[in-house]
């Protein structure tokens, strides 16, 4: 009868331990917390790119080409008051269509 006991409290540790595991897991969400992989321009993108939202708003855009990725760093900056310089713009593009574009 004891054995039994300690049994069943070892099957349900062990239940909980794998929910605990399988939760965290299920946490943890790829698309949402995509982060800026390395790459030239990374800094810059880091500073200009990083204060409003995610980099998940990058890679989960289709892949858009040089003049349609410079048309959204503008459109951050214009319509959305991102404080981008304008030196900074190319390098930001270059960037970006380096991480997901298309020619
Ligand atoms: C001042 C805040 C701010 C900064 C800084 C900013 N964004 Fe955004 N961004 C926004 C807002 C607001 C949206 C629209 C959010 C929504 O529709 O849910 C957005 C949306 C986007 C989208 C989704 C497509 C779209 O046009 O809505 C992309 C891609 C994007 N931003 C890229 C960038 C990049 C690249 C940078 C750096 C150059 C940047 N953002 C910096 C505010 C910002």
């Amino acid at each position: 009868m004891k054995r039994a006991t300690s049994l069943a409290a070892l099957c349900a540790l062990a239940v909980l331990t794998l929910g605990a595991t399988f939760g965290k897991v299920s946490i943890v969400w790829p698309a949402v917390d995509l982060p800026f992989r390395p790459g030239p321009g990374f800094e810059t993108v880091i500073a200009n790119c990083t204060t409003c939202h995610s980099a998940a708003y990058v890679y989960t855009q289709p892949r858009l080409t040089q003049v349609q990725w410079k048309a959204e760093v503008i459109k951050m900056k214009a319509a959305y008051g991102a404080p981008i310089a304008d030196a900074d713009i190319d390098a930001i593009v270059n960037y970006l269509v380096l991480q997901n574009g298309k020619p």
